[in-house]
């Protein structure tokens, strides 16, 4: 049932027109050894039978130690994607220093996260640095060879990587010809988790998850979901016309470019497509599929492309006037969470969190709820990415 199977800079402007294009308040013992991780890649079993062979025998994810007959936990093994810096790499080092994650570090510059990750102080025992670039679907099919043929098994994927390009006044694009925005953000995650869907399901995890990053920004039923421009996918037909900006829109909705709204529009598709999972997959597979808004993790290099000025005042702002701020450490801990936390195993949820950071399930938008747009962007997503 499952399947295995250039960037092009679009010009900045000099001037910051789009603070509003930002929302204002978006803002026991693991055994990890490589002979453990061979032997869990060669229990799995193909889509369909997990449920029923973990029910069967002793959870394979589970070890007896021959010294103490203590049932004891492998280490479990997570892609997050983005993680050499901002929320991402925050997420990784939460995850690592509990000693009980291996985290593969799926980013696009391979010294930059090995730098990253020496910098926060990660243990090399703990993390993989494998290459991917979402701006290239060839390069998405390969990391999914690569990390095949680890025998590293894959219990949780964590989509996270984005760009964000508030002040460009033309598109730019990826490899393959979609807007860049798009078509790393929704695209390059697409593929990636429908190629790793079978690996999640194999694995004999006690949780298995499949994480996409939200946001407050795509979501208009929130005062920062109505700061223009605003998210809206339309009727889609740019996104049917393949996002390339010659013979259709780079626009989802077939619209004038927006380098703000890209973004949005892309923040929808990513709920959308966590719940088009949850449908499709939950009750088949038990692998858990939610989202979540972070918080507004207003100095992260997401806001690299703005101007100085808005970079300086736009995380006082957020600290100090709408009181939304959240540090990256603090942000990192939400998203480890919901890679981990025992009690965060409802699917198809978008998850939030309020001012005493606790969690709570939000509700998302009409559009970014609506089944049948999410149906529309499966379907076509999966053309674009070759998959049907
Ligand atoms: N910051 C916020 O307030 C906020 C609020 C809500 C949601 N979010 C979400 O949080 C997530 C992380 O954002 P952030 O704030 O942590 O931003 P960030 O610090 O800029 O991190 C983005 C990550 O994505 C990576 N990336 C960009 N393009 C890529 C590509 N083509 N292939 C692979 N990786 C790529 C970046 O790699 P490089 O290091 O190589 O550039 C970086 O690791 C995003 O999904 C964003 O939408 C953020």
């Amino acid at each position: 049932m499952f399947s295995r199977n250039v960037v092009v800079q679009g010009k900045q402007s000099s001037k910051d027109t789009s603070f509003l294009g930002i929302s204002l308040s978006d803002h026991p013992k693991p055994d990890f050894s490589p002979l453990a991780l061979k032997g869990c890649r060669q229990r799995g079993v193909s889509a369909g039978g997990v449920r029923a062979q973990t029910a069967a025998v002793i959870t394979p994810a589970v070890t007896r130690s021959p010294t103490d007959g203590k049932k004891t936990l492998r280490k479990g093994s997570v892609i997050v994607t983005g993680a050499s810096s901002g929320l991402g790499l925050a997420t990784a080092k939460a995850l690592a220093e509990t000693g009980k994650w291996h985290v593969i570090m799926a980013c696009r510059d391979f010294l930059k996260a090995e730098r990253a990750a020496k910098s926060a102080g990660m243990n090399k025992e703990n993390y993989t640095v494998m290459h991917l670039d979402l701006a290239s679907l060839d390069s998405v099919r390969q990391f999914v060879r690569n990390f095949q043929q680890s025998n590293m098994p894959l219990d949780v994927l964590v989509c996270n990587a984005a760009v964000y390009q508030p002040n460009a006044r033309q598109p730019s694009f990826t490899a393959d010809g979609f807007e860049l925005g798009v078509g790393v953000n929704h695209l390059g995650h697409f593929l990636l988790a429908r190629l790793l869907l079978d690996d999640l399901n194999k694995s004999e995890y006690p949780s298995r998850r499949l994480i996409i990053v939200g946001s407050i920004t795509g979501n208009t039923n929130t005062v920062a979901g109505n700061v223009p421009p605003k998210a809206d996918l339309g009727d889609l037909r740019g996104l049917a016309g393949g996002l390339n900006g010659l013979n259709s829109s780079a626009m989802i909705n077939g619209g004038t470019f927006i380098g703000a709204k890209a973004y949005k529009d892309s923040k929808v598709c990513n709920m959308l497509t966590m719940q088009e999972f949850h449908r499709r997959y939950h009750e088949e597979t038990g692998i858990t599929f939610a989202s979540l808004y972070p918080g507004c993790i207003a100095d992260t290099q997401l806001f690299r492309h703005h101007i100085p000025e808005f970079r300086f005042l736009f995380p006082l702002f957020q600290k100090y006037v709408t009181k939304g701020f959240v540090s990256e450490e603090e942000s990192g801990k939400r998203l480890a969470q919901v890679v981990s936390d025992p009690s965060l195993t409802k699917s198809g949820v978008y998850w939030s969190w309020n001012k005493n950071s606790a969690s709570f399930e939000n509700q998302l938008s009409q559009e970014a709820s609506d089944p049948e747009k999410a149906r529309r962007v499966w379907e076509i997503s999966e053309k674009l990415v070759g998959l049907a």
